[in-house]
């Protein structure tokens, strides 16, 4: 048993929908979030520079005492958690493209992927991809300018239409039947993208697969914090808090936001 905090960290805020998750199936646990929203998006870095940002967050949830990090970030994942792994002793939990559930179910035998130009150039992200989409084909899209404009706060902008319907409607000439939303930050364009693709295409994002995954490592090594958690999950952004408050506000657990540079 273990009261330490989980920590999660992304380039922004994106990785709020992996935090709903994961309190909602672990209510008993305290979390500490870092919004990294100053250098997002992390998509267009170089792989280097992803590994030395992650280090940065990595270290600073562990000096806040952190049992086990959650990298709530696709790019983050595919570009450092082999690094992190190494190089730290508490476990990480990662997240990924859900190709596999896709390609899986998919019965046109055609999948979109939306993820950022990071994600998709990753070592990781084409081990996976060439591993379960053999008879399958994929319609790859780098989701370019998507990431600044939903830190911004621009989830139903002119902008965000235009750059979506240019992502989205090419897939649809490949028939897809599932698209894969491979960035933490796209689950909460879902009803902009219900709106091009309509809603017999089925989208698919990790959320719940990294909050189960996480509750089977706590178990593991035994880290689960097993009484209620009594204090208020704490954010951490290093710009201004606006945007996180407001997506955070459909909420119902008890949070704390603080502007903090690091
Ligand atoms: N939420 C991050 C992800 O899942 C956004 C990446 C970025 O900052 O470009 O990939």
């Amino acid at each position: 048993m273990d009261k330490s905090p989980i920590g999660l960290f992304d380039s922004g805020i994106g990785g709020t929908s992996i935090w709903k998750e994961v309190i909602k199936l672990l209510p008993n646990e305290n979390t500490i979030y870092l919004a990294d929203s100053k250098n997002a998006p992390y998509g267009e870095k170089s792989a280097e520079e992803i590994i030395s940002l992650c280090v940065k967050n990595t270290e600073l949830l562990i000096s806040k005492g952190c049992k086990l990090i959650i990298v709530a970030c696709n790019t983050a994942t595919t570009n450092a958690i082999d690094y992190l792994r190494k190089n730290y002793t508490i476990p990480f939990i990662g997240i990924e493209p859900a190709i596999k559930p896709a390609a899986l179910y998919s019965k046109t035998g055609a999948i979109g992927i939306l993820a950022t130009k990071g994600t998709l150039a990753s070592k990781l992200f084409e081990k996976t991809a060439n591993e379960y989409t053999k008879n399958i084909t994929t319609v790859e899209q780098d989701g370019d300018g998507l990431v600044p404009l939903i830190e911004q706060g621009k989830l139903d902008s002119k902008e965000m239409k235009n750059l979506l319907e240019k992502y989205l409607k090419p897939m649809l000439n490949f028939n897809i039947d599932h698209l894969v939303l491979g960035c933490t930050h796209y689950p909460y364009l879902i009803p902009q993208i219900k709106e091009i693709i309509g809603d017999d295409i089925k989208i698919i994002d990790s959320g719940e697969a990294v909050a189960k995954q996480t509750k089977a490592i706590l178990e593991k090594h035994e880290l689960v914090a097993g009484i209620p958690n009594k204090h208020p999950h704490q954010f951490y952004i290093n710009t201004d808090k606006k945007v996180l408050k407001q997506i955070l506000s459909d909420s119902t657990a008890d949070f704390f936001i603080s502007e903090l540079e690091f």
